[in-house]
């Protein structure tokens, strides 16, 4: 407990603040090669997703007590690319191996808002919002990815379990489709809310990424995403840019949404400074927290859980349970006052007409079933804001 509290202590004390280090060229840049030295590390926390809850009684129950973890997060420029680097704790090293449906992989993704420009309006966390675009870089673990390889051999892209194969056949068999088989699973995204992720396919987004395992500390995963510093999908506003780490624990049952997630972090550029962005990310709201607390159970918390109101049923409205490790007061205070700013993807009303998160209107625009609470006084707000950036899981 007390060294849980320690460590989250540091986190604030350093900030969400990454300083990327000039080097003279990311060419050869992977894991585990000397550059990694050059890195100035910025302790990052991630948390368990708990906005909604994965219809899988062993996840749930492994998620239950779920803790937050420490990424650490630096990055490098050698003026034409970024690479943004993670290393974070994983006690088991677990890689995907084809078709064993038990058995999920360890993998990360680092989220860049396509812009920094207005810092308090940052997308959704969670795969960006309407208007507010993002560009995601995943990795996962994998051994041998299955999928088309571009080669048409569909054939090889058969569930090994449907096939008419016995005994060596069925070994000769994956011995072809691990030699077609890619073996590195990344994929890059555009993401404006969660219904619109597009994997973008046509090569015009230039990245690469790596990740690798070690045994020191108990056990450990590094990885880098390397990007163009600016093109069509993000640019840096001032110098930085708004990214965003997730990792996934295979052991955990981890998989799609359900993964630790940070909240927005500033990326600064050698020479950068945008001084919004950075108040944003760190901002710490000093409310009256029993006042806030007191509100929420009045306003609130009939369709909201968080980790001290449990009773709301959870078709109602997204889980509040590590809202406060994921997101800026910004967004929390937007989210109070106008919640059509932000429509969290969850249940459509055309589709459950007894609850709901959001409808659809004539346009085809999403709309939040949560009303505004733009008649509450500032303080109120603010103090239920100080209320909510407590919400969160405590740190391993
Ligand atoms: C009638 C039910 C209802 C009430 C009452 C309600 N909300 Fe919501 N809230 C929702 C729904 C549904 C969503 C998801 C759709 C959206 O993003 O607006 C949501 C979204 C949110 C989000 C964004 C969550 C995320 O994961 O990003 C926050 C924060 C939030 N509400 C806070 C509050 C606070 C604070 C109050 C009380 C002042 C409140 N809500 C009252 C239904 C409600």
């Amino acid at each position: 407990m007390m060294a849980a509290l320690s460590l989250a202590a540091s986190v604030s004390l350093a900030g969400n603040v990454v300083q990327a280090v000039k080097v003279a060229s990311l060419k050869d840049f992977r894991c585990g090669t000397k550059l990694v030295k050059r890195i100035k590390w910025t302790p990052v926390a991630v948390y368990p997703q708990s906005t909604i809850k994965l219809n899988d009684k062993r996840a749930l129950e492994l998620h239950k007590d779920a803790k937050g973890k420490i990424v650490e997060v630096g990055a490098l420029t050698d003026g034409k690319e970024i690479a943004i680097v993670v290393r974070w704790p994983d006690k088991s090293k677990d890689v995907y191996k084809g078709y064993k449906s038990d058995l999920y992989a360890d993998g990360f993704a680092v989220q860049f808002a396509s812009s920094a420009k207005e810092p308090e309006k940052l997308p959704y966390i969670g795969m960006g919002s309407d208007g507010r675009p993002v560009a995601i870089y995943l990795r996962k673990a994998y051994d041998v990815v299955y999928e088309p390889n571009g080669n048409g051999e569909v054939f090889y892209q058969v569930n090994p379990h449907n096939l008419p194969y016995f005994g060596k056949e069925v070994e000769q068999f994956n011995k072809e489709v691990a030699k077609r088989g890619a073996s590195i699973y990344q994929r890059a995204f555009v993401g404006e809310g969660f219904r619109s992720m597009t994997q973008i396919k046509d090569g015009s987004a230039t990245y690469r990424t790596d990740m690798h395992y070690v045994r020191k500390r108990g056990g450990m995963w590094g990885g880098t995403v390397i990007r163009p510093i600016e093109d069509e999908y993000a640019a840096p506003t001032k110098g930085e840019f708004a990214i965003a780490i997730a990792v996934w624990d295979g052991k955990e049952l981890d998989r799609d949404g359900l993964k630790r997630l940070s909240s927005w972090i500033a990326v600064r550029l050698p020479g950068g400074k945008h001084k919004a962005l950075e108040r944003v990310v760190n901002e710490v709201v000093k409310g009256d927290l029993a006042n806030g607390k007191q509100q929420f159970e009045t306003n609130c918390a009939s369709c909201h859980r968080t980790r001290d109101f449990q009773n709301a049923p959870l078709y109602m409205a997204p889980g509040l349970e590590n809202i406060g490790g994921q997101t800026t007061a910004a967004y929390l205070r937007e989210s109070i006052l106008d919640p059509n700013a932000v429509v969290v993807p969850g249940y459509n009303r055309n589709a459950h007409p007894n609850f709901s998160w959001y409808m659809v209107d004539e346009k085809g625009n999403r709309t939040s079933t949560m009303p505004p609470f733009n008649y509450l006084d500032k303080k109120t707000v603010e103090d239920i804001v100080a209320y909510l950036q407590t919400q969160k899981a405590e740190v391993e």
